[in-house]
């Protein structure tokens, strides 16, 4: 898929004025910093479409954005950034869960891990958590530039033996790197064919 058209539609923190559930919807999240605007960025093909930055919680809507007049894409606010309070992290934690167990439209969660650190336990968390509520979704290997391709194929074998812990198939997985471009055929090639199983209601 190329992408003709990307376009920045609205940011909440409430899911109920998202834009209609008119075309399939594609989420990106995972922890702070791990690099789900920069990735958007990367496959979009636009250098701001999301915004990026070097402070970890920059993220802190609901960002939908319409890709080819056909899908939307939407950047979700990292989760488990150490700096910020209790009450505004469990905020988040209900303006996220609520729109990844809600929204109707949904098709997929691309679930953003730093392949340099060892499986994160909040990470484990939430994907077991998407798993039990039966949220389709994806793991994202991101800043993949960072390591050689031997520690490529380690942690990603290491990460599996992770998930086969708690679970008998496997999502797909994908390795990015914002940095050098790798992922985005994979990426786009996997949206244009779960698009097909979208039905409007
Ligand atoms: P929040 O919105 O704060 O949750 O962060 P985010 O997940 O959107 O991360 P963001 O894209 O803002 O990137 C965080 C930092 O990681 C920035 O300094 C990026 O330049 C860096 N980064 C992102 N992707 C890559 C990558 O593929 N390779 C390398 N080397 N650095 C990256
Ligand atoms: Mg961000």
């Amino acid at each position: 898929m190329q992408i003709t058209e990307a376009k920045f539609l609205v940011s909440n923190t409430d899911m109920e004025k998202s834009p209609a559930p008119v075309f399939p919807e594609y989420a990106f999240i995972g922890r702070s910093n791990v690099g789900k605007s920069s990735l958007i960025n990367m496959v979009t093909g636009r250098k701001n479409l999301a915004k990026t930055s070097a402070t970890p919680g920059k993220t802190r809507l609901i960002n939908h954005f319409l890709i080819n007049n056909k899908w939307y894409l939407v950047d979700l606010p990292g989760y488990g950034y150490a700096k910020v309070s209790k009450t505004s992290k469990a905020t988040w934690d209900k303006m996220i869960r609520d729109y990844l167990l809600k929204r109707k439209n949904l098709m997929n969660v691309f679930v953003l891990v730093d392949l340099r650190l060892e499986p994160q336990k909040i990470d484990m968390a939430f994907i077991n958590w998407l798993g039990e509520k039966m949220v389709p979704f994806s793991i994202v290997f991101t800043k993949s530039d960072k390591l050689k391709k031997q520690q490529i194929i380690y942690s990603v074998e290491h990460y599996k033996k992770e998930l086969r812990k708690s679970w008998e198939e496997l999502p797909p997985l994908f390795i990015t790197s914002a940095e050098k471009k790798i992922g985005k055929d994979e990426l786009l090639d996997y949206i244009e064919e779960v698009n097909k199983s979208f039905k409007p209601e």
